[in-house]
């Protein structure tokens, strides 16, 4: 197994729910550990917490503001690419700028995190980028995600041979209580959450920290690559 000691993890998305979980993990691991989004009062906050994070803001969206947090960073082991969210909107009514907002930031966002890691990184690295139980399961109402996350899930295979050795992988969370779900389930959230727990074979949702250690898992196991890593209780079976 890879140890994480004095490796440099940069987290993008790592503010929040899963990114921040698995930064805080790999740095109790021994990591150097970077983390970017786009808020910086959030990131500051976060780093007055946990000892000794380097903080960088971006919207990896935007290819410069990736590549201008990149340029700074020193040698890189492993990148996460926890960024993202959930986007809505039935096809014929929803709006087209959240429908691109869902491409735009999973797929042309870690296209711009490979471009701009990549030259820094050490051919014994990894990076993971984040699907999900829509690639399985679409929910209704939801297809950009569902192609969102399929698509983030084949980026992973189709670098893991482009990239290689570097080794490429995806995670693909289930129904996971994090902050995301705040803003769009509201005051609902914990019925919705009930709700699903019952569907789940493991009936209950996962943690954000649980996440976290399957993508730790994918940055220290060595020759697993091109892989997609499930975390959802079994949900995608039934
Ligand atoms: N929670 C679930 O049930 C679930 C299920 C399947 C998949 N996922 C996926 O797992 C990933 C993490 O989700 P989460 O639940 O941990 O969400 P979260 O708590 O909302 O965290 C999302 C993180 O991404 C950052 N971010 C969002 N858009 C960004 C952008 N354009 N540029 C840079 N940073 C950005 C956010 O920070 P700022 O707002 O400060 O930029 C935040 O740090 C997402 O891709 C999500 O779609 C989640």
């Amino acid at each position: 197994m890879i140890s994480l000691s004095n490796q440099h993890v940069v987290i993008v998305g790592g503010s929040s729910g899963i990114g921040l979980a698995t930064g805080t993990l790999a740095k109790q691991l021994g990591a150097d550990v970077t983390l970017i989004s786009r808020d910086a009062a959030k990131l500051k906050q976060i780093a007055s917490q946990l000892d000794s994070v380097r903080i960088a803001i971006a919207d990896f969206a935007d290819e410069a503001a990736t590549d201008a947090a990149f340029a700074n960073l020193p040698p890189i082991h492993h990148v996460y690419v926890a960024a993202g969210s959930f986007v809505g909107g039935n096809i014929l009514e929803g709006k087209m700028a959240d429908f691109r907002r869902a491409i735009d930031t999973r797929i042309w966002g870690s296209v711009h995190v490979v471009r701009a890691a990549v030259p820094k990184m050490s051919a014994t690295g990894s990076l993971t980028f984040t699907g999900g139980l829509s690639t399985d399961r679409p929910v209704k109402g939801a297809w950009a995600t569902a192609v969102a996350t399929a698509a983030a899930e084949q980026l992973a295979r189709a670098l893991a041979l482009e990239l290689a050795p570097l080794r490429v992988n995806a995670i693909a969370p289930g129904w996971t209580d994090t902050p995301m779900w705040n803003d769009i389930l509201g005051a609902e959230k914990q019925a919705i959450f009930g709700g699903v727990a019952t569907q789940v074979p493991m009936k209950r949702l996962s943690l954000a920290t649980e996440v976290a250690q399957a993508v730790i898992f994918l940055m220290q196991s060595a020759t697993v690559t091109g892989e997609v890593l499930h975390v959802d209780g079994g949900h995608r079976l039934v």
